[in-house]
């Protein structure tokens, strides 16, 4: 006997169990009619004389995989989830929750809610909230210290960690896992249970040393930067071993209804739906990827390498090609050493890391790259150097091979015009280390076919990155508004502060490190060798400021020779900076005509951001970033902007407009000659 109660909830009987499935495409997501459908299903499992039991199960991929972020914004519709699970625990009859795909967040709070739960063999379970700046609010805190004890929930809830069925099935969040027949196996295990109700929620906390759970307070407040929403998870999962469960479930809910109206909650989520977007390209830009299987390194530095290892990994084969055999072993060995690391590490299995690496085909031949389908170049950062290996690729490149350009800052219409085919070539700017970090710029040259465009924006997809698409201009997304943040913190170093002043605001406003730390650990040389290529066309009027110039000059080149802004000893980072660097910023005050005023945390903070705002509005302005979100994913992804604040559109959407023009305008007048006041309009509306 079939019926369906709602849409997304379909029920059929089996014998005396009912069987409840849930049907929300594409994750089954937690929603308003999931929560009303599985009421009515309940309902008629404790009407319906003739059965005795319930397994909840998900159609198609995956059991519950999360919630419907949209709704946590909004105010919550009635049933509401703890509403639900308390239906699921006074129902006199067993429910068994079957679960395969994932079952995250409010997913794993309803597998939590039933009487047993069985895994199908690679289930992912975990509950993310804390990482969207919430806590789990439907008992989450609750049940899960109940099996897993009080450390441990701490650390898998405020981290957001995932794991397998087998480790949950070690740690009893899961009471089976079977490798086949997952519904089956749920209607025998939901008989087997032969009426009796086993609710986590009466289950007593495990008892753990004191030590223990401060041990993993400590881990979890340090990798979690003492967030509201680790510092609540931490206080609620402690809760479940101290009030009666009824109460500390009311505690639970009342701080989620707080935290996911928050401020923070909102900057986490709107970040959420930024990189799902980014992803996208335009529907005027979309057009049908050309197929890829062989991707072609040309340059086995740094970033060639690391280009190499994530190709692998996605399962391409890859030609890496040097200029000579030296340089050739020295790239290889980075591959080799990195595949040992993680095997060694006990991260990949040693299979899985001679498979990827007997992909990779190593070569100073450049005919080799007539078998490319993709050709990235990952060359010396100069445009000439660049163009002459251009100009070798297109010698060699079969023909509709595409071809890429790993520049940071160059011109990507000057690389392709070295080739007879620029509708070909476009940028793809990964960042380091590149097998690490998620984000990828895909370039778009004035020529570059949309076909073109589409591979790049499906290369990222398929290395598991985030493409983000972007026009071609000096330092593209990120660092053009990147060079406005840092030139911004340098005039402020001429006006009175000092590094470690601008730094640490920086850090407190949750930067990972403050922008001259930052300078120093990627070396200065970086910066002085393109000033000095811009030195010809720099208008003299322009507020220049040569503190980093003097400091090269010096040999101060940041950490690689123990000294830059800061002074390193054993590789430690002083804490102020000594009195060479700041008698060259006091002369620099001098020479502007400066009488130096020290600046406050909050003061830095703001010009930094406004400069950020701006430049970003800019870049929205001159179309080279086709949606504001665009820019947010980019500076969070690749430039350790606190992900809680949401990025600098976000951030300047929360601040008063007519302060936030205001400012600028003042800023505009501190940074002098050149700086170029946008129309926030463009981001702000
Ligand atoms: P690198 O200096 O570590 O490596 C460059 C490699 O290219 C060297 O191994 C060199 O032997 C090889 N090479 C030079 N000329 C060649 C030629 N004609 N044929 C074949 N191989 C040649 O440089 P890195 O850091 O890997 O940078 C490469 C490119 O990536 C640059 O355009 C850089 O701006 C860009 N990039 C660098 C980032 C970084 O953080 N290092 C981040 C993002 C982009």
């Amino acid at each position: 006997m079939k019926e369906e109660i709602m849409s997304t909830i379909r029920t059929e009987q089996l014998g005396d169990v009912l069987l409840i499935e849930i049907n929300n495409p594409p994750i089954n997501a937690g929603s308003l009619t999931v929560r009303q459908g599985l009421t009515a299903a309940i309902q008629q499992l404790q009407a319906q004389p003739d059965l005795r039991a319930g397994v909840i199960i998900g159609g198609g991929t995956t059991f519950v995989a999360g919630s419907d972020l949209r709704e946590f914004g909004q105010p919550l519709q009635d049933p509401q989830l703890p509403t639900v699970l308390a239906q699921i625990e006074t129902c006199s009859k067993p429910i068994v929750a079957a679960l395969h795909g994932a079952a995250l967040g409010g997913g794993l709070e309803l597998a939590l809610a039933c009487d047993a739960r069985i895994a199908l063999a690679g289930t992912l379970m975990g509950l993310p909230e804390v990482t969207l700046g919430i806590i789990p609010g439907a008992g989450g805190t609750q049940r899960l210290p109940r099996r897993v004890g009080v450390s441990r929930a701490i650390l898998m809830i405020c981290s957001g960690e995932r794991i397998k069925a087998d480790k949950a099935l070690a740690l009893r969040l899961v009471d089976e896992v079977v490798s086949a027949d997952l519904q089956t196996h749920a209607i025998a295990l939901a008989q087997r249970l032969a009426g009796r109700k086993c609710r986590i929620r009466d289950e007593q906390v495990p008892t753990e040393d004191a030590a223990v759970i401060e041990q993993a307070e400590q881990a979890a407040l340090r990798a979690g930067k003492r967030r509201p929403a680790v510092l609540a998870a931490i206080a609620a999962v402690k809760n479940a071993a101290l009030l009666p469960v009824d109460e500390s479930l009311a505690q639970e809910r009342a701080v989620f209804q707080q935290l996911r109206v928050s401020t923070e909650a909102f900057a986490l989520r709107h970040q959420f739906f930024a990189e799902r977007e980014a992803t996208k390209l335009p529907s005027t830009l979309s057009a049908a990827p050309r197929p890829l299987q062989t991707v072609a390194i040309i340059g086995a530095g740094t970033m060639g390498a690391g280009i190499a290892i994530c190709a692998l990994d996605a399962g391409l084969a890859v030609i890496l090609l040097e200029q000579d055999s030296a340089a050739l072993q020295r790239g290889q060995q980075r591959v080799t050493d990195h595949y040992q690391g993680r095997v060694s590490a006990g991260k990949m299995k040693a299979s899985l890391a001679a498979a990827n690496e007997a992909r990779l085909v190593p070569t100073t031949d450049w005919a080799q790259l007539s078998r490319a389908d993709l050709v990235i170049e990952a060359v010396f950062e100069e445009l000439a150097v660049k163009q002459e290996v251009f100009k070798k690729i297109d010698q060699y490149a079969r023909a509709g091979a595409v071809l890429a350009t790993n520049t940071s800052y160059l011109d990507v219409d000057a690389i392709a015009n070295a080739t007879a085919r620029p509708q070909d070539v476009l940028g793809l700017h990964f960042f380091s280390p590149a097998n690490v970090m998620k984000l990828l710029e895909v370039v778009r040259g004035a020529r570059t076919s949309l076909d073109v465009l589409a591979t790049g924006m499906d290369l990222g997809k398929k290395l598991k990155k985030l493409p983000v698409l972007t026009g071609n201009a000096f330092g593209f997304i990120g660092n053009r508004i990147y060079n406005a943040y840092r030139r911004q913190c340098e005039f402020m170093l001429e006006d009175g502060a000092w590094p470690e002043d601008v730094d640490s605001a920086l850090q407190g406003f949750g930067f990972a490190m403050g922008p001259f730390a930052v300078a120093d650990l990627t070396g200065l040389d970086i910066a002085w060798r393109m000033r000095k290529s811009q030195a010809a066309s720099r208008d003299p009027r322009e507020r220049y400021v040569s503190i980093l110039d003097q400091l090269c000059e010096l040999g101060r080149l940041g950490r690689k020779t123990d000294a830059g802004y800061y002074t390193y000893v054993d590789g430690k980072k002083s804490k102020a900076t000594d009195a060479v660097v700041r008698n060259i910023i006091e002369h620099a005050s001098q020479q502007r005509g400066l009488t130096r005023q020290a600046l406050s945390a909050a003061q830095i903070q703001r010009r930094a951001m406004l400069a950020m705002v701006n430049e970003a509005a800019l870049l929205l302005q001159e179309g080279i970033a086709s949606r504001a979100s665009d820019i947010d994913v980019v500076l969070v992804q690749g430039y350790g902007f606190p992900r809680w604040e949401g990025g600098p559109v976000f951030w300047a959407r929360q601040q008063e407009r007519s302060a936030l023009e205001h400012d600028l305008q003042v800023l505009a007048a501190e940074s002098g000659h050149g700086f170029v006041v946008a129309d926030l309009s463009v981001l702000l509306n």
